[in-house]
């Protein structure tokens, strides 16, 4: 979703704000844009598409100050006057914006009304002229009341936000200020960076941690005046706050492609390192148990816990589902996933001895935030299985479980999955050990575990015949994915990836629900993938591909290495053998294969597909 980037400190040059923005495409947007202080005026560019768009129209001009974006259209079209930044009417304020204002159409009316004409449709575009207007010392709509924040950009900015509803990550200059920047933060991401004589802002530590790895990540209510050797933080209510400078840790992987033509299949190929990072130091072989030192659990509070609830959305929702499975399953502690985005507005039952995750891969997702508000509101605990280190979740739940993927470039997310399955099978392991298994049993689940990033990357290294599938499934209109037990998630998340890099309608149901309805939709010749390791519910499994074999239905089956099975599909590929809990890893690397190579095959934007967004901050 949209990005910021900021500068100021010594002269550079305006190339810098196109390096950060690169960093920040992963993010997904539809324009950019930036700007740079020039003496009385601001250099402003603005382009629809790409960040190479615009490079190409940006001169080589030096930087002193300056802020540029990325945009994900949400209040109004894809537009070169949409994308930020926004200038004020009189020129001398300019401001780049992420998060939504919910009442700028009533600024918007009152700014007409008071005779300045928008020039863009976004709500963004009302702080420019309202911090404008009281930093000549108006009211925010240009009344005529004698403000003390003429030539206060602190206090305008205060003034401007005290009247804003909704979530704002701001980064503003103002023209007879050459070398500062002012940032504020309400609900959406913002982080500055502390480099030698400079000082960089950004929403996400990703796009500045090439320059500095000293940060300051701002909380809500937060606003700071930033100039190249210092930061003074204050709060939107006037009050002072202090922030420790923190040193964001040395993240595994890399986020380039290397010698992977795109990043969606480089992170499919960095699972087996990626679980790897994910276990290592973690499990205690000899004991059979696992140690979370981020949880901060003594055995006794795993003894108390009367459930378990994984939030998420998406991908995050589906290894959630995997993970609720896995601790009821081994831990005997009732568990459920369920979707972010719904649990916060049905007035939850919070009991104080459950524990609630929040699972995140970007650690912004504006609904899983929300949950966890909701939850925090009522008392409840809270902890994050979160990929980026020192994101809002991580930082809001205080405790929780670091993936450890390393960087997640291709929106359509893969590695996170598999490491967000094994960071929540680490907790299983510690609270089943706490509570119901013994320590021969405990052993035998760290090596079967530790034997896993092999096994992932045996199966990629031979993934089977999978062109003449994709032939089948580029061509489809609709595709179908069944599984049982673990493998239902894994079908959910086989669609939702294919949905994604492909463009084509996918279905995902528990295989046994088919005959309550979506079979309807089988025509001769829809293909259907149908997820059936070795485990007790494949035979229940197999009687779902029989319905569907008999409606003419082509049948693509994912089962286990060696298994007779294999002959019942049209096309088959094995996985590795493995138990079924563990199957999920295994089961779900075809899939995101296909999905791949069907996006490929059709020519779809892999890493940056339509209308979606890496890291999801509005609701
Ligand atoms: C799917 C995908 C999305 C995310 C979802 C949650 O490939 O990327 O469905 O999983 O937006 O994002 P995080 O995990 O960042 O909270």
């Amino acid at each position: 979703m949209c990005g910021i980037i900021g500068y100021v400190g010594t002269s550079i040059r305006s190339q810098f704000l196109i390096q950060g923005l690169r960093r920040l495409e992963y993010r997904g947007y539809d324009s950019a844009g930036l700007a740079v202080h020039q003496s009385d005026r601001f250099y402003l560019k603005r382009k629809i598409g790409r960040v190479i768009e615009l490079e190409k129209v940006v001169d080589d001009v030096p930087l002193q100050t300056g802020i540029a974006h990325t945009r994900w259209a949400t209040h109004g079209g894809v537009t070169e006057e949409n994308a930020h930044p926004h200038l004020s009417f009189d020129q001398r304020v300019i401001l780049v914006h992420n998060g939504i204002i919910e009442n700028s159409k009533q600024f918007q009316t009152k700014l007409k009304e008071s005779g300045i004409e928008l020039q863009s449709e976004t709500d963004s575009e009302t702080l420019s002229h309202m911090i404008a207007n009281l930093y000549s010392g108006k009211g925010p709509f240009g009344e005529d009341i004698d403000l003390e924040t003429k030539g206060n950009p602190l206090e305008s900015i205060r003034q401007c936000l005290r009247l804003a509803r909704g979530t704002w990550g701001l980064a503003i200059m103002f023209v007879d200020r050459p070398n500062e920047l002012f940032v504020a933060r309400n609900g959406s991401p913002l982080v500055i960076g502390v480099g030698d004589q400079a000082r960089y802002v950004s929403s996400d530590p990703h796009a500045i941690l090439p320059f500095t790895k000293q940060v300051i990540f701002l909380d809500d209510g937060d606003i700071a005046h930033v100039v190249q050797d210092d930061v003074q933080l204050s709060r939107l209510d006037g009050g002072t706050t202090n922030k420790l400078i923190e040193t964001l840790e040395e993240e595994w992987g890399d986020g380039e492609k290397g010698d992977f033509p795109h990043f969606m299949i480089k992170e499919i190929f960095d699972q087996p390192e990626a679980i790897r990072q994910c276990l290592r130091g973690r499990m205690v072989h000899d004991e059979g148990m696992a140690k979370l030192g981020g949880l901060d659990m003594e055995p006794k509070d795993f003894l108390s816990l009367s459930s378990v609830t994984l939030l998420g959305c998406g991908t995050s929702f589906h290894a959630s589902s995997v993970g609720a499975l896995a601790i009821e399953r081994l831990a005997r502690i009732p568990a459920r996933a369920e979707i972010a985005s719904e649990f916060r507005h049905r007035n939850p039952v919070i009991d104080s001895d459950s524990m609630f995750f929040a699972v995140s891969q970007s650690g912004e997702t504006a609904d899983t935030l929300g949950a966890i508000r909701e939850i925090q509101i009522k008392g409840g605990t809270t902890m994050g299985i979160v990929n980026v280190v020192g994101s809002s979740i991580a930082r809001s739940c205080g405790r929780g479980v670091y993936i450890h993927s390393g960087p997640e470039m291709a929106v359509a997310s893969t590695k996170a999955f598999s490491n967000m399955i094994s960071a929540m099978y680490l907790f299983t392991l510690q609270a089943a050990r706490v509570r119901t298994i013994s320590s021969a049993q405990g052993q035998h689940f760290c090596s079967e575990f530790q034997e896993m990033p092999e096994k992932v990357d045996r199966y990629l290294q031979k993934p089977g015949i999978l062109d003449p599938i994709v032939e089948v499934l580029a061509k489809a209109k609709i595709i179908f994915f069944l599984g049982r037990g673990f493998s239902a998630p894994v079908a959910a998340e086989g669609a939702l990836k294919l949905m994604e890099v492909a463009y084509i309608p996918c279905v995902a149901y528990p295989s046994g629900e088919m005959k309550h309805g979506p079979i309807a939709l089988l025509e001769k010749g829809t293909p259907v993938i149908i997820i059936a390791p070795n485990d007790p519910l494949k035979h229940k499994t197999i009687s779902s591909l029989h319905e569907c074999k008999a409606r003419g239905a082509i049948i693509i089956l994912i089962h286990t290495q060696g298994d007779p099975i294999a002959s019942e599909g049209d096309y088959s590929i094995a996985v590795p053998e493995c138990s079924e809990l563990f199957s999920p890893l295994l089961t779900v690397l075809p899939l995101q294969l296909l999905s791949y190579k069907v996006g490929l095959a059709l020519g779809r934007d892999i890493d940056r597909p339509r209308n979606l967004a890496k890291s999801v901050t509005v609701e």
